[in-house]
């Protein structure tokens, strides 16, 4: 039993809820005194250290079949399905194991949320990298093409969302979906290039600069997420790039943060195989029908991280 379960307060599931970004969205929550329960199978990215208590924690996998009658059990108001398993890296790897996971967890999720008879939305949280590389600004309405194994199966998020809506009546206009570009900031996994990037400043030891530094990327400061996900929670019912559009390649990311800390990172050379070159997003939708403001630059993110670790003032 959580804090507020005796509350008038949505009650909302997270799946994935420890995770990197959605640990500060299951804080947002928990902080606006809705009853919270995060699924999560503490794996790779989790943050077990943020359960405290506020929110009622439930170990799984989502893979795990058993998963929709634990939803339907709650019966929340609100659910986002952020649980996955990100390393694209991994998915090239083991693609088997990673692509079941995710695909079978999304699916599950789905079919969880048209059984929930309080259900009012369910937001799902994607990625810009299920369009595939791409030399102009996609839109959310352009053709997704997948090209790694972990792309295709958040994909697979996508296609069951407009399937469900369009098959069940009862989830028309209650699902939407939220396609973020590369988050950055506190919780990051520690493999990930910022935190690399920051990390050699501490340890002098050299970042890998994969196929030359040239990939770019548009990236947005986690803070900015807990917020946006609110909007779309209540208000949206499509799908949303998120992006400001800050587009840099990792050479470039290096040259801001050395202008910033007046220090030379040190860098090697290193490959990455399956790596796209770019990735970039219109993000016209979500301004114009949801009226979303970025809350924190890159710059500003940027330097809050820089000043945690007493790299700038
Ligand atoms: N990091 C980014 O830049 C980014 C960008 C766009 C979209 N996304 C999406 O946002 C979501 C969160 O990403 P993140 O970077 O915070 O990831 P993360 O790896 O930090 O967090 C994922 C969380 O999900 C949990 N998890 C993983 N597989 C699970 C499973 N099978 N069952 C239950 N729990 C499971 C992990 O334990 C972890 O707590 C993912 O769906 C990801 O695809 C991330």
């Amino acid at each position: 039993m959580t804090k507020n379960t005796m509350t008038n307060n949505p009650t909302i599931v997270l799946t994935g809820g420890l995770g990197f970004i959605f640990s500060h969205v299951t804080e947002h929550f928990v902080k606006k005194g809705w009853n919270v329960i995060v699924i999560d199978n503490c794996s790779t990215g989790s943050h077990p250290e943020i359960i405290n208590g506020s929110f009622q924690f439930i170990l799984m996998d989502i893979s795990d079949q058993n998963i929709i009658d634990k939803i339907i059990s709650i019966n929340p108001d609100y659910i986002i399905h952020a649980a996955a398993n990100s390393d694209v890296d991994e998915s090239i790897l083991s693609p088997l194991f990673v692509v079941r996971q995710n695909t079978l967890g999304n699916l599950y999720i789905f079919e969880a949320a048209r059984k929930c008879s309080n259900l009012k939305k369910l937001v799902y949280a994607n990625t810009d990298e299920i369009f595939g590389e791409c030399r102009t600004q996609k839109k959310e309405d352009e053709i997704l093409f997948p090209r790694n194994p972990y792309s295709a199966s958040k994909a697979t998020g996508a296609l069951f969302r407009y399937a469900y809506d369009n098959s069940y009546p009862f989830l028309t206009d209650k699902t939407a979906e939220t396609r973020f570009c590369n988050v950055f900031g506190p919780r990051q996994d520690p493999r990930k290039i910022i935190p690399r990037i920051i990390q050699s400043l501490v340890t002098g030891e050299a970042v890998p600069v994969h196929n030359k530094g040239v990939g770019k990327r548009e990236y947005i400061y986690v803070k900015n997420i807990p917020s946006v996900i609110e909007k779309v929670l209540l208000n949206g019912n499509r799908s949303y790039n998120i992006t400001n559009n800050d587009l840099f390649s990792v050479n470039e990311i290096i040259e801001i943060i050395e202008k910033i800390t007046g220090k030379i990172v040190p860098k090697c050379d290193g490959i990455r195989p399956g790596m796209d070159s770019i990735y970039q997003m219109d993000s016209l939708r979500i301004k114009l029908d949801l009226g979303w403001k970025l809350e924190y630059t890159f710059e500003e993110g940027i330097k809050e991280l820089l000043k945690t670790n007493n790299l700038c003032q």
